[in-house]
């Protein structure tokens, strides 16, 4: 298991999110949105394990932003045009509309089963995607940066890519990777991304978190050093007519990045017309434009709606196979390319993958864990834990589901199920359900008394700031240490202090409340650390401990504000025990 010691390290301070930008005038109207995104997700195969794993990642992270009190605008959603939905499609002896239709309801029935709550869902095929894709096609081209070209050569049908000679492997051939590779002659559409190369080099250079891990940012400006040629972004009709169709060239649809990628703005209010306006576009060259070109597109991102602007830079949570060259070059310099400003680039928060058996678990390669299957068999908030606590952000992990039952039974049956049972139980046994807040200052010195203060007063301070420095890594998988810490320590507490003999002895009864409440409210704040990995275990715990019962359901019923010391009022009267966590038999 990754991090799971009571041990608060010392980590560094929280960066620069893209969030805290400065946001010029808009900044004194309102606080500025935290915006997150997943990758949009294939529509031609169902959903596996890996892609459960993204949503759920960057639900936890919205969710911890909810729980800071931040507004949040979470967008998620599928991916739908495309050579391959195109191929799935046909082999099924499907229109691709409907094709899509049905994997896209899977990827909503995932959201719903893994309980990942989204703000916006993103369909490309959907109008108000197209206007903007187009939008941006329109203005690239009246610009001169999108122009008509010829190309031959070998083509890899699987990656959909025209190959040059760097792909070849030592032994002269393309690799199995490439899959099926053949000879293409054809007309396409370019975009010129090799004129913004000086451009990423720089913006990578004076930005270290541009990317997320460190090593990933190297990788990324590695790659930056090899763009040579533009980026091909159209494909003939005649070969592949699901997609959106070139505003400048009804024969010819785009493909694939330019619709893809776009998605992260028009689901967010991006208005292309309000740029193009704002510059007064002319159609000439970047080049014969020169930075005066640049001031006027700086200018026209301000005019952006305001409820565009109000979220925008988001965090994107990518998975390592998407960030060179789709999004670290592809995406950084389309945004460019249409005036965004350095302060507006996203950040990129690059994820690794959870593999079987070794290889990625894909659906061509055939090893892939069905997500509804797990969640069936034990429960959303059992999935959701795995995934979070089993990978550390931005490394691979192997899928183990004997893995997922051990971390169940150890952390969430045994540890944290049995110290809320057990707490309750001792509170109506030997309290009739009501807590007492004691002054641990009327108490004698012991050894009781000594772990309570503790607990409840250097060790909260240093799980609370370990958990938030560790969510402000982007790291789920260590914050939840410091949930898991205190409950290990309560069920300490309840074998140190034994409340059954201090039942019982009447010099004992002020101990005995302290020790009740300390376990009760530790268990209210236990229950807020864990909300954004286990919302469904966090409710239980509020319903159970009889709190914040009006709010019952809903996420705003749990705050970081919250996590203070001392919040469930004497005399509280709490509810009966009902398992959370029953025990697994492997
Ligand atoms: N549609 C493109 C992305 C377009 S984004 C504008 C795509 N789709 S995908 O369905 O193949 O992958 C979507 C996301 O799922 C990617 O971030 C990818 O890394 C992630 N995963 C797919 N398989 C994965 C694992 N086995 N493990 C972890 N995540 C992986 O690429």
């Amino acid at each position: 298991m990754t991090g799971w010691k009571p041990v608060f390290a010392r980590t560094r301070q929280a960066r620069r999110l893209p969030y805290s930008d400065s946001l010029g005038s808009l900044s004194a109207q309102m606080p500025k949105t935290f915006f997150i995104t997943t990758a949009i997700y294939y529509t031609n195969s169902s959903p596996h394990v890996g892609h459960a794993y993204e949503m759920v990642l960057a639900d936890v992270i919205a969710r911890y932003h909810r729980l800071k009190g931040e507004k949040v605008f979470f967008l998620t959603g599928v991916d739908q045009h495309g050579q391959k939905v195109q191929q799935s499609a046909a082999k099924a002896g499907i229109a691709p509309a409907d094709f899509v239709k049905d994997i896209t309801q899977k990827f909503v029935d995932l959201g719903k089963k893994l309980d990942v709550r989204y703000d916006e869902w993103a369909e490309t095929i959907s109008e108000r995607h197209k206007k903007v894709v187009r939008g941006i096609l329109q203005r690239l081209f009246d610009e001169g940066q999108i122009y008509k070209d010829k190309q031959s050569g070998y083509y890899s049908v699987r990656q959909e890519q025209f190959l040059t000679d760097k792909e070849r492997g030592s032994d002269g051939q393309f690799g199995l990777e490439w899959g099926e590779i053949e000879f293409r002659e054809e007309e396409n559409y370019y975009f010129k991304l090799s004129q913004h190369k000086d451009w990423l080099s720089h913006y990578l250079n004076s930005r270290a978190d541009a990317v997320i891990p460190d090593f990933r940012q190297t990788e990324l400006r590695n790659a930056v050093e090899k763009i040579s040629g533009d980026l091909c972004i159209s494909r003939p009709k005649s070969r592949l007519d699901w997609g959106i169709e070139l505003p400048f060239d009804k024969d010819f649809v785009t493909y694939v990045w330019f619709d893809a990628l776009t998605n992260y703005i028009s689901f967010a209010g991006y208005d292309p017309n309000a740029t193009a306006v704002a510059i007064g576009l002319r159609p000439v060259g970047l080049e014969s434009l020169g930075t005066a070109h640049r001031a006027v597109a700086t200018a026209g991102f301000e005019a952006q709606p305001p409820e565009f602007r109000e979220k925008w830079p988001a965090l994107q949570i990518i998975g390592k196979d998407i960030l060179v060259p789709a999004h670290g070059i592809y995406w950084l310099i389309m945004l460019h390319a249409i005036g965004f400003p350095e302060d507006q680039m996203p950040q990129l928060l690059v994820h690794g993958w959870w593999n079987l058996g070794g290889a990625k678990m894909s659906k061509s390669i055939g090893n892939i864990i069905d997500p509804f299957v797990l969640a069936d068999k034990y429960g959303s908030d059992a999935l959701r834990y795995y995934l979070m606590s089993e990978i550390a952000t931005g490394s691979d992990a192997d899928f183990s589901e004997g893995l997922l039952v051990a971390d169940y039974n150890h952390a969430l049956a045994n540890t944290l199920g049995n110290l809320v049972n057990r707490t309750l139980n001792m509170i109506h046994r030997f309290r009739q359900g009501v807590i007492n807040s004691i002054s641990l200052a009327t108490l004698a010195e012991s050894e009781v008394r000594s772990h309570v203060q503790t607990w409840s007063e250097d060790e909260l301070e240093a799980g609370r700031t370990f958990y938030k420095n560790k969510f402000a890594d982007f790291r789920p998988s260590n914050a939840l240490s410091a949930p898991l810490a205190r409950a290990l320590a309560c069920n300490a507490l309840v074998e140190i202090s034994a409340p059954w003999n201090l039942a019982k002895d009447k010099q004992q009864q002020k101990l005995l409340d302290a020790v009740l409440y300390h376990l009760a409210e530790s268990l209210r704040i236990i229950a807020i650390w864990i909300s954004p990995v286990l919302p469904r275990a966090a409710h239980g715990i509020f319903d159970q401990l009889n709190w914040k019962m009006e709010l019952s359901g809903k996420e705003e019923r749990f705050s970081l504000a919250d996590a203070e010391w001392g919040k469930l009022p004497d005399g509280h009267v709490v509810g009966k025990p009902v398992p959370l966590f029953p025990r697994i038999e492997p």
